[in-house]
């Protein structure tokens, strides 16, 4: 009879084991990080889509098309894109590059046994979805081409049918109405950053998440995030909203309206058709990318927070915290000894949490504070932090994140004056002045103030005597930070990851605020 009961308990046990393994993480909470409504549509791959993008047909170019989208975009991802080439790296099939081999490794030490690759690796290295069956022969083809259209642009069974994405009337919807279809209209910076960020960052509810396991085997550090930069860092496969011209008049329409229309679906501007053009022509549109791309990422960080907390089989993984709270070498002035909110001894989160949200939205920035404060306090109060404290918390954090959503899709569509690149700049410098002596704080911001300075550049609003002092401020930042990022489509990015933690242990964080601090007083200066 004991004995029974014991085996009962086992088995018990063991289907508790195996259901911790598949289902990994609390409900994110911002459930539909990427549309305001998820719809039901689903994948359809890449050979699809490439049917039409890969070069335009001559009728398509009569009829103007063309004006709008190329249609070139298959080509040029499949023979340049980092993305098209991100599951040729990892395959543990046929090792080809040293990449594939550490894949391997990775997997050997972690004791993956069927299944256990796509589920946990090709989540991000192959944008695999939870409603995809990948031991299908299809979706196995389909994986092959790594990151695929539809792990960015959303599920296209929807809107590939006839009366949808098609036609010229599918130009002037908002991202809202697109994405009910399944699009997710990546002209709007924030949808954008959250697409990237559910694998450059990670989040749990798609299994997607490196563990500190993986890391241990051998997995490189994920960098930090800026949109702007990782954008720059991909062949561009389209035309800005900006470089789109003259597709209101083709062959398929003669709506004089019609550009305005689709200007005024990512904008708030009003006007005459040439008075809007106008406008967003003199728009900081990259800086405005790379600052709300900011926001979201500080968002990402706290829901991601939330879903581990939300399960104890996910509370705890050290991938959790800031690496630089253990990881740290025992030296005199130790940059995390200056970490403020730290209590000694207490892991902490990671960065982007402790990082202020800008002024701009004056709504709610008080239950901000204060969940802010919450947050951090749960993690002094335990070591590893309070999981049951963080999930009291839930709810009104939930509640604070779908307002700063709503405050971010009001934000994007203004336009960005000059004013307000120099009023970010100044904003963000000072937020960051405490955790500038993070390497990757330090990195992360070093890129938004050179997007911001070579926007300013570009529109002409950097006084010309000075700009060769900031280019050599620039380019020092460059080399003390590592800026640039491995981009070439087939070369792995283990070729940088040493040089990038050497960079980071050689870190000069008083030279960086100096530089930093010049390289803004510059701009603010020639206003
Ligand atoms: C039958 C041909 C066809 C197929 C299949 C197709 N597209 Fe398109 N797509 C087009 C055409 C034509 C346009 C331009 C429509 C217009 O004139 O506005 C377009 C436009 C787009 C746009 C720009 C829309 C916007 O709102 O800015 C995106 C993004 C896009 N397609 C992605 C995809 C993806 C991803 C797939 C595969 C899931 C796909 N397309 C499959 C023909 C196709
Ligand atoms: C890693 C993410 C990613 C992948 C993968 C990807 N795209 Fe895109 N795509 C983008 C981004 C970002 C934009 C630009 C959005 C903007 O700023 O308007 C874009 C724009 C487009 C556009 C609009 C072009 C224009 O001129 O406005 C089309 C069409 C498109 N992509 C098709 C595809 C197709 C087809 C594939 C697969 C063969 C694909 N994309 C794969 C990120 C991606
Ligand atoms: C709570 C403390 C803690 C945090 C936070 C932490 N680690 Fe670790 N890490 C450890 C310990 C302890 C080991 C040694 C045990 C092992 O190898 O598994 C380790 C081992 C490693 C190793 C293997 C090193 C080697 O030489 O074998 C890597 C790589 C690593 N961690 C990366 C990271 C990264 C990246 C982060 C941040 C995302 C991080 N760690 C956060 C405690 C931590
Ligand atoms: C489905 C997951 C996924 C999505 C979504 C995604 N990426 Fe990636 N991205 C990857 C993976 C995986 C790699 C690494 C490829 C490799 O080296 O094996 C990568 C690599 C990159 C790189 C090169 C990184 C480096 O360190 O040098 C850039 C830049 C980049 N992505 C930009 C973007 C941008 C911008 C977006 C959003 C528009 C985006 N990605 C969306 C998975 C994704
Ligand atoms: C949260 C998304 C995510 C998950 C999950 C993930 N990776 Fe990665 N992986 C990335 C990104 C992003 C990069 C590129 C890092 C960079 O830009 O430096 C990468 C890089 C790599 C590389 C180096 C690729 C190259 O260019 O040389 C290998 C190998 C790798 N991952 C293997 C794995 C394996 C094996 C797993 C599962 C155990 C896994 N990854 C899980 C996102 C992920």
């Amino acid at each position: 009879m004991s004995h029974c009961k014991s085996l009962l308990l086992m088995l018990l046990l063991w289907a508790c084991f195996l259901n911790a393994s598949i289902a990994v993480g609390g409900e994110p909470l911002l459930a539909h990080p990427h549309s305001s409504k998820q719809s039901d549509a689903t994948n359809i791959g890449v050979k699809e889509c490439a049917a039409c993008h890969s070069a335009p047909s001559p009728i398509s170019q009569f009829r103007g098309v063309t004006r709008f989208v190329r249609l070139v975009e298959s080509k040029e991802w499949l023979e340049r894109d980092k993305h098209a080439y991100a599951y040729q790296l990892v395959r543990i099939d046929k090792p080809k590059h040293e990449s594939n081999e550490l894949s391997r490794r990775i997997t050997t030490k972690l004791n993956y046994k069927d299944g256990d690759f796509e589920r946990n690796c090709l989540t991000c290295h192959a944008g695999l979805n939870a409603n995809e069956d990948y031991s299908s022969r299809e979706v196995k083809l389909d994986l092959e081409f790594g990151v695929r259209c539809e792990s960015c642009h959303g599920p296209g069974s929807e809107y590939t049918k006839r009366e949808h994405h098609q036609q010229v009337s599918w130009r002037g919807l908002k991202p809202e109405e697109k994405s009910e279809l399944g699009m997710w209209d990546l002209t709007s910076p924030s949808t954008a950053a959250a697409v990237c960020l559910s694998c450059h960052l990670g989040n749990i509810a798609e299994n997607r998440f490196v563990t500190h396991d993986m890391y241990a085997a051998g997995h490189p550090v994920l960098p930090p995030f800026d949109l702007q930069v990782f954008l720059n860092a991909m062949p561009p496969h389209w035309q800005t909203i900006q470089k789109k011209s003259g597709f209101g008049n083709t062959l398929d329409t003669n709506d004089p309206h019609l550009e305005a229309k689709y200007i005024s679906a990512h904008y708030d501007v009003a006007g005459t058709p040439t008075e809007i053009r106008a406008a967003i022509k003199g728009s900081y549109d990259k800086t405005r990318r790379s600052m709300i791309g900011g926001l979201v990422a500080n968002d990402a960080g706290i829901d991601l927070i939330h879903q581990g907390a939300a399960r104890t089989e996910t509370w705890g993984d050290y991938s959790n915290y800031n690496c630089m709270g253990c990881h740290q070498e025992i030296k005199k002035n130790s940059t995390t000894l200056r970490v403020e909110s730290r209590v000694p001894g207490r892991p902490f989160p990671a960065n982007w949490l402790t990082l202020d949200y800008p002024k701009i939205h004056a709504s709610g920035q008080e239950t901000r504070d204060i969940l802010k404060r919450e947050l951090l306090a749960s993690f002094n109060s335990v070591p590893f932090g309070d999981a049951q404290r963080i999930n009291q918390l839930r709810d009104r954090q939930r509640q604070s994140l779908e307002e700063r959503f709503l405050d971010r899709r009001k934000m994007e569509r203004q336009i960005m004056s000059k004013d307000d690149v120099l009023q970010w700049l100044l904003f963000l410098t000072e937020s960051r002045q405490d955790s500038m002596n993070d390497f990757w704080v330090a990195r992360q911001t070093a890129w938004m103030v050179c997007v911001a300075i070579d926007e300013l550049i570009e529109h002409g609003a950097i006084a010309a005597n000075t700009l060769d002092t900031v280019d050599a401020m620039k380019k020092e930042l460059q080399k003390m930070l590592r800026l640039e990022l491995q981009i070439e489509q087939k070369v792995s990015v283990l070729e940088s990851q040493s040089d990038i933690l050497e960079t980071a242990n050689r870190f000069d964080s008083a030279r960086c605020g100096v530089l930093v601090k010049a390289l803004v007083q510059t701009a603010i200066e020639t206003r």
